[in-house]
C-alpha cells in the first residue's frame, strides 16, 4: 500500500506504508580503535537522538564492543557483534560465545556475512549453528545471504538464496531475526544492486520466510547491503520489501551514516 499526500507546497508524494520499523545497521568489519570509536559516537549520537522511527545498530569489531555498548547506554542505539562462535563456552582458543557477547551489552550478532564465508570457509551448516546459538542466549541474529557476481550471471540468484535460507534457517525461530540480503558483487565495490534488483531478491526472500514462518514473515526485516550510501538509500527504502539496509563503507563516517539513518528526510 503506498498512499500519495499532499505537501505543503501543494505537490503530491508517495509514502511507503510501512508495516515494520526500519533498520539500518552499520557493520564496521575490521576498522575503529577504541577512541576512534568513541570519536565516532560523540559526533554520531547527537544527529540521531531524536530518531525514534528507525532501529540503529553498530557493528563495532570485538576490542571495542565493551566500551562502545556502555558509551550508547540509555539512547537509541543497539550495538551488534560481527560473528560469535556458537559454542556457549570450552577450550576454543581465539573464540568468543553469545554468552561474552550478551555479556558485553550486544542485542544482535551479524551471522553469515559473505566475508566470513569466503575468507574463514564458513559453510551454510556452520552459519546454521551460530545462528540457533545466538537465539538460545538472547541475540538477535543479523543473518546474511547473497550470491556472488558469477552465480548472478549464470542465473543462479534465486538458487543460492534459496539453499542458504534452507540450509541457514533450519530449526531457526523467528525471534529476533533479521535477514539481509547482500549480493557480493555489491559488497564495497560501488556497484549497488538496482532498487528493483533489491526488490525483487526481497520478495523471493519474503516468500522462503513465508514457508518457514507463516504470518510471521511480515513481520520480519530483510536489509539490503552492498554499497549503499546517503544518495542511493531513499530509492532503496521505497521499495515494499526492503526494510533496512546493512552498511558497510558509507557506515565508518558519522554524518554520512546518520544522513542513511536518517533516509527520506530533507537534507
Ligand atoms: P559496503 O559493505 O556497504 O561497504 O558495500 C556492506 C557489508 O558488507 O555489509
Amino acid at each position: 500500500m503506498t498512499p500519495v499526500l499532499p505537501l505543503d507546497n501543494g505537490s503530491m508524494a508517495t509514502v511507503k506504508y510501512r508495516m515494520r520499523k526500519p533498520f539500518i545497521a552499520a557493520n564496521w568489519k575490521m576498522h575503529k580503535t577504541i577512541p576512534e570509536a568513541l570519536a565516532f559516537l560523540s559526533a554520531f549520537l547527537p544527529l540521531v537522538k531524536d530518531v525514534t522511527d528507525v532501529t540503529i545498530v553498530l557493528a563495532p569489531p570485538f576490542t571495542a564492543l565493551a566500551r562502545v555498548s556502555e558509551e550508547v547506554r540509555g539512547s537509541n542505539v543497539r550495538i551488534a557483534a560481527q560473528d560469535l562462535f556458537f559454542e556457549e563456552k570450552g577450550a576454543f582458543t581465539g573464540e568468543i560465545s553469545p554468552v561474552m557477547l550478551a555479556d558485553v551489552g550486544c542485542s544482535y550478532v551479524i551471522v553469515g556475512h559473505s566475508e566470513r564465508r569466503q575468507y574463514f570457509f564458513e559453510t551454510d551448516d556452520v552459519v546454521n549453528k551460530k545462528t540457533r546459538a545466538a537465539q538460545k542466549f538472547g541475540l538477535g541474529a543479523i543473518f546474511c545471504i547473497g550470491e556472488s557476481l558469477a552465480e548472478r550471471e549464470e542465473g543462479k540468484t534465486f538458487e543460492v538464496i534459496h539453499r542458504e535460507i534452507e540450509r541457514g534457517l533450519d530449526g531457526v525461530a523467528p525471534r529476533g531475526l533479521v535477514v539481509a540480503y547482500e549480493p557480493i558483487w555489491a559488497i564495497g565495490t560501488g556497484r549497488t544492486a538496482s532498487p528493483q534488483q533489491a526488490q525483487d531478491a526481497h520478495a523471493f526472500i519474503r516468500e522462503k520466510l513465508r514457508g518457514f514462518y507463516g504470518n510471521e514473515a511480515e513481520r520480519l526485516c530483510i536489509l539490503y547491503g552492498g554499497s549503499v550510501t546517503p544518495e542511493n538509500i531513499d530509492s532503496l527504502m521505497e521499495k515494499p520489501d526492503v526494510d533496512g539496509a546493512l552498511v558497510g563503507g558509507a557506515s565508518l563516517k558519522p554524518e554520512q551514516f546518520a544522513s542513511i539513518v536518517t533516509f527520506g528526510r530533507k537534507k
